[in-house]
């Protein structure tokens, strides 16, 4: 169902949106097709799959980036150059029907854009996270959860997103709140659980796939029956273009289904996907700490589910389901991202040829880099390490 204008008027009760008081961005609150979208950002993991679905739906996009990450991608595009910290000239004077914005990390300078483009876009998108609640206590919690707080005075000495570090998920909430001030109504704000899937630089998921389709003995966290939740980037992408189609001017919490994926359901899927005689060995939270065998790091797509993280892997989607995210089976996700792990680099792959010298890093195979949990994961001889202590202490 498409937002009319009327629609809009009725729910967010504007009626200064009628007659001659009518704001210059009432009009780009607009029913029809296709989309002006302007991506800020738009070439790292989430964003070239957010345009390629907006570009495959018939939308018309802009990207507004730096041109450092990735420049060779989407030649047929318009690109506007700029800096988020500095120079944001290049979107004077124009008008999109939606902005998406994915470098939101710091307040300041997310209403810096938000300020400058709020009379000409009908809509601003927020790609947010699930970290900005506090913690997962509650299973089921939904996107009305409190949020996370933190210091004033933190906040404002933190200006640039390399120093955010521990606080990336109160200052996301601060990102959301700020957005919403300047544009109320007409926010749309995203919250991703982990995003997962082809192109993922992270390795967070990717490395069960890679560890299992090994084979052997593989050291798996706690029980089969934790809960675990991601979402596959592309069913992120296609929901976040559908909420700019439907005009949703709400929050989300985008992942998988609440309480549907447990950690034997993702091994078991990763064995049957890559057809491996791997042996899946649980051994307990307790013994993983004191072992040095931490949880999402080491463990990864698993925290143990109790304290804080008793409601982990069970936080609400039912709101972005009814409002048109499918989450595709797991099966998909491993399948595919097993495939991407083996492909050469693409382009708008982080491991792709540095455009400055032509040259690919080495070694350009991730399997390899997964394998060694170089950026996530558990390297296999602290994994041989533990299994054989787990094997000793059971006797
Ligand atoms: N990964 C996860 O599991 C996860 C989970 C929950 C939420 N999230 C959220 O999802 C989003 C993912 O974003 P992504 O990195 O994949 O998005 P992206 O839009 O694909 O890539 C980031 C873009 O930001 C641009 N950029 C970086 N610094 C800039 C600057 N100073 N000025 C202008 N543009 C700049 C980059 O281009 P240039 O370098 O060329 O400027 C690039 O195009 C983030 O908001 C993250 O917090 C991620």
């Amino acid at each position: 169902m498409t937002f009319t204008r009327r629609q809009f008027v009725l729910t967010t009760g504007a009626s200064v949106l009628t007659g001659a008081t009518a704001p210059a961005w009432a009009r780009l609150i607009r029913a029809g097709q296709p989309l002006r979208i302007l991506f800020l950002g738009g070439t790292g993991f989430l964003g070239p799959h957010m345009v390629r679905d907006a570009v495959a739906r018939g939308h018309t996009v802009t990207l507004f980036n730096r041109g450092k990450t990735n420049p060779q991608l989407f030649p047929g595009l318009e690109k506007l150059t700029g800096d988020r910290y500095g120079d944001l000239s290049a979107l004077e004077n124009r008008e999109w029907d939606v902005v998406i914005d994915t470098f939101t990390y710091v307040p300041d300078t997310v209403a810096r854009t938000a300020e400058l483009l709020k009379d000409h876009v009908g809509q601003y998108l927020v790609i947010s996270t699930v970290s900005v609640y506090p913690d997962y206590a509650t299973p089921g919690m939904d996107e009305d959860a409190p949020l996370a707080e933190m210091p004033d005075d933190v906040a404002a000495g933190i200006k640039t997103h390399g120093q955010v570090g521990q606080y990336y998920g109160p200052m996301k909430a601060r990102v959301e709140r700020k957005v919403q001030e300047i544009m109320p109504g007409r926010t749309c704000v995203v919250r991703p659980g982990l995003i997962v899937g082809p192109g993922d630089p992270s390795d967070r998921f990717t490395y069960w796939p890679v560890r299992v389709s090994r084979g052997g003995e593989v050291l798996c966290p706690n029980s089969p029956d934790d809960y675990t939740q991601s979402i596959d980037v592309r069913d992120l992408a296609s929901f976040i273009i559908t909420c700019a189609e439907k005009k949703h001017m709400t929050t989300f919490n985008a992942d998988s289904p609440a309480a549907t994926r447990t950690m034997g359901l993702l091994l078991e899927t990763c064995r049957a996907v890559s057809r491996s005689d791997a042996t899946l060995t649980w051994v307990p939270a307790a013994f993983l700490a004191e072992h040095g065998v931490g949880a999402w790091q080491h463990m990864t797509c698993w925290i143990a589910p109790e304290g804080p993280y008793a409601g982990f892997g069970q936080v609400s989607t039912k709101r972005a389901m009814a409002a048109g995210l499918v989450c595709r089976p797991l099966e998909d996700t491993v399948r595919d991202t097993l495939a991407w792990v083996d492909e050469k680099p693409r382009p708008e792959d982080d491991d792709a040829p540095d455009p400055a010298s032509g040259t690919v890093p080495v070694p350009p195979d991730r399997r390899d880099r997964i394998v060694r949990a170089e950026r996530a994961g558990l390297p296999p001889h602290k994994e041989a390490e533990v299994l054989k202590a787990w094997h000793e202490h059971k006797g």
